[in-house]
């Protein structure tokens, strides 16, 4: 039973600070090939046997947590493929056609243009050509658990106390259920 409870309490420990920090994430974007209705994903229509490629994985969705920085270093030019990161579209749009408030870094086209965008809230965004469907995927942004622990003296020391509490009473009812 000591063991069990020690294990509760670092369990306990382990949550109150634990802080998922923000990451950087960075892809390297190139546009190729695909065969359509086989590699091709998500809706990429006939007329286009291309789509981006993220570290040469054709559009794939990617999940970030709230805070995070996208980044994507665009290693191909495709003139008129605007690489678009954007807001309020849907599948298999992903981008085309945003309107310049839901795009929410200036497209890019160059090889070697690079584009970043930190996400502040939780949600679905998407990425893709402005001006055709199918060429891209979801950002699936959300909210961690995450505490403010370790962001400053005072909110450590009342996660000690909340840590501490939580041991009291969980000790306590053992205590009761067990004796
Ligand atoms: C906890 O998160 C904050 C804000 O995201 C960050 O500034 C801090 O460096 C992180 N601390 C640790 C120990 O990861
Ligand atoms: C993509 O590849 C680059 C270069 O190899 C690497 O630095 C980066 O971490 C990769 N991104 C992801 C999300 O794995
Ligand atoms: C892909 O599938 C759609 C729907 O089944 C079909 O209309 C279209 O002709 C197919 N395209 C090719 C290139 O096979
Ligand atoms: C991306 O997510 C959408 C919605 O959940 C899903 O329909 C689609 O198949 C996913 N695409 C990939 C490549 O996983
Ligand atoms: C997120 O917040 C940062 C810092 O305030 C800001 O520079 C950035 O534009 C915001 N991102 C979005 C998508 O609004």
């Amino acid at each position: 039973m000591a063991h069990l409870l020690w294990l509760l309490y670092f369990a306990l420990i382990v949550v109150a600070f634990s802080n998922v920090s923000a990451n950087l994430v960075i892809y390297t974007v190139t546009f190729v090939s695909c065969v359509v209705n086989s590699t091709c994903p998500q809706g990429n229509p006939s007329s286009y046997s291309a789509t981006f490629a993220l570290n040469g994985t054709l559009s794939p969705n990617i999940t970030l947590n709230v805070g995070d920085q996208l980044r994507f270093n665009l290693a191909t030019t495709v003139t008129i493929h605007p690489l678009t990161i954007c807001q309020n579209s849907a599948v298999p749009n992903f981008c085309k056609g945003a309107a310049t408030s839901d795009e929410l870094n200036t497209p890019i086209t160059n090889a070697g243009d690079t584009t970043s965008v930190i996400f502040n809230t939780s949600g679905t965004y998407y990425y893709g050509c402005h001006n055709h469907p199918g060429m891209g995927a979801m950002i699936n942004v959300i909210q961690t658990v995450t505490t403010t622990a370790s962001t400053s003296t005072a909110s450590v020391t009342s996660s000690i106390a909340i840590g501490l509490f939580l041991f009291t009473v969980i000790v306590s009812l053992f205590t009761i259920i067990f004796t």
